[in-house]
C-alpha cells in the first residue's frame, strides 16, 4: 500500500487526476465529504487530505511515503526528503511586489511582509540589502497598501489579487511549480511501488 499526502484544494484536484490517469483512481475523494482519508485497496493506494503547506512535513516523518507539494513551500522550509519530478503545472512565481508608484529608500531597511521570511532573508541577504521581515499568514497584499510594509514577497499566479490592489511586481524570484516528494526510507522500502509511479507521472508531463 503506498500512502500518498494530496494538497487540499486547486492543486490537489489536479494532482489527484494525474494519478487517476495512471490507474492510482480513488472517486470517492470527488465526493463532498469532510472525510480526510481514501482507499482503494485494490489500486493498492491511499490518499490523506492535508493542508498543502504541510504535505512535506507527512512526508518527513513518514505519515505518508509520497506527496505533492509546490516549490515554494519546499524552498521555505527545510526538508529531509526526496523531490522527484517536477510536474509542471501549479505554477506561478515569487515576487516582490508594491504600490505601483512605490519608490525605494536605500538609507533605511526595507519593510518585507510575507508568508515565506526565509526566501525573503535569503533573497535579499544575497543583495546585501538590510530589511525587516514582517511575517503576515494570508492576504499578503494589504501590508503595503496599508502602509505596514513597504513591499511584499509572495506568489503572483495570476496577477490579479496585485491588479486588483494597485500592486505591481518589481522583480521575480523565483519559478514555482508542484513537485513529486518521497520519505527518504519510504523510497527504499517501496523502490518499485514508488519508481513505478514516478516513471508513470513522467510520463504525464508535457
Ligand atoms: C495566493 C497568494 C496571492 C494570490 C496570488 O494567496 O498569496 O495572494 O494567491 O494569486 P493571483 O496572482 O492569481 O491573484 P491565497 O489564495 O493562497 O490566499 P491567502 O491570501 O490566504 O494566502
Amino acid at each position: 500500500m503506498l500512502n500518498i499526502a494530496l494538497p487540499k484544494g486547486r492543486l490537489g484536484s489536479k494532482v489527484y487526476k494525474m494519478l487517476e490517469s495512471i490507474g492510482y483512481e480513488c472517486p470517492e475523494i470527488l465526493e463532498d465529504s469532510r472525510k480526510l482519508i481514501f482507499e482503494n485497496s485494490e489500486a493498492g493506494v491511499k490518499y490523506f487530505l492535508v493542508k498543502p503547506s504541510d504535505v512535506a512535513i507527512y512526508v518527513e516523518y513518514g505519515a505518508a511515503d509520497i506527496g505533492v507539494v509546490g516549490k515554494d513551500i519546499l524552498d521555505e522550509g527545510d526538508f529531509d526528503i526526496y523531490e522527484l519530478a517536477n510536474l509542471g503545472f501549479g505554477t506561478c512565481r515569487m515576487a516582490i511586489a508594491a504600490k505601483n508608484e512605490f519608490r525605494e529608500d536605500f538609507d533605511r531597511p526595507l519593510k518585507v511582509a510575507t508568508k515565506y521570511p526565509n526566501i525573503a532573508k535569503n533573497y535579499y541577504n544575497s543583495k546585501n540589502r538590510e530589511i525587516e521581515i514582517i511575517k503576515l499568514n494570508g492576504s499578503i497584499e494589504l501590508a503595503p497598501v496599508l502602509g505596514l510594509s513597504d513591499v511584499i514577497v509572495d506568489i503572483v499566479e495570476t496577477g490579479t489579487t496585485l491588479k486588483e490592489n494597485g500592486l505591481s511586481v518589481f522583480e521575480e524570484i523565483l519559478p514555482i511549480s508542484a513537485r513529486l516528494i518521497a520519505n527518504k526510507s519510504a523510497f527504499k522500502f517501496k523502490e518499485e511501488e514508488i519508481t513505478k509511479i514516478v516513471e508513470a507521472v513522467k510520463g504525464q508531463i508535457k
